[in-house]
């Protein structure tokens, strides 16, 4: 059989088109700020804010800022892929909807992947350079995530003994 690359390349030109019609909905909040959002449940340091919203939001919160190759498809739908995944496992906006318990897991979960370099993914690190965590970035998250862990599994220590 004799294949037509010319009619499969027309073919495949006619789907990367149509394709572009695929707009949906975006992460977008739009500047409205919920009162679970993880800045409202703590009392989060303006450094350690800046860094989260730097080096995570775009993934794991209610508000992703889209870049300009975002409206072009199939690449939306890579970005909505780790967009979904990634608030399905954290996301910030909506934080202080978790249990105390699941609050804590996710802490200790945030300082075992910034530790084992697997967060920021690698994939959006390789376009958004400054996203990347230099060490003083991850000391700064680290010991702060830390020490809001410890404070909530005391403060459940002391409701058990009292
Ligand atoms: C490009 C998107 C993206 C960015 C940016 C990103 N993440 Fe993620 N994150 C994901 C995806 C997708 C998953 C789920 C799949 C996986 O674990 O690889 C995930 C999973 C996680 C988990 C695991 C949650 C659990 O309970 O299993 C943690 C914790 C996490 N990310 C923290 C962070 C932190 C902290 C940052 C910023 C320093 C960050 N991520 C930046 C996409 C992202």
């Amino acid at each position: 059989m004799k294949i037509n690359f010319k009619k499969i390349l027309t073919l495949g030109f006619v789907i990367f088109l149509l394709l572009q019609f695929y707009q949906p909905a975006r992460n977008l909040d739009y500047g409205r700020v919920l009162p679970i959002h993880f800045t409202k449940t703590y009392d989060v340091p303006l450094d350690v804010k800046n860094i989260l919203q730097t080096s995570c939001y775009d993934c794991h919160s209610n508000s992703t800022e889209y870049p300009w190759y975002s409206y072009i498809q199939p690449v939306r739908l890579f970005l909505d892929n780790h967009i979904n995944e990634g608030k399905e496992n954290l996301n910030f906006s909506e934080f202080g909807n978790y249990s105390e318990r699941k609050q804590g897991n996710k802490l200790e979960e945030i300082v075992k992947q910034i530790k084992a370099e697997e967060m920021p993914l690698a994939s959006y690190t390789m376009i958004h350079k400054n996203a990347i965590l230099t060490q003083e970035n991850k000391k700064v998250l680290i010991n702060w995530i830390e020490q809001t862990r410890d404070s909530i599994s005391s403060q459940n220590y002391m409701t058990v003994v009292q």
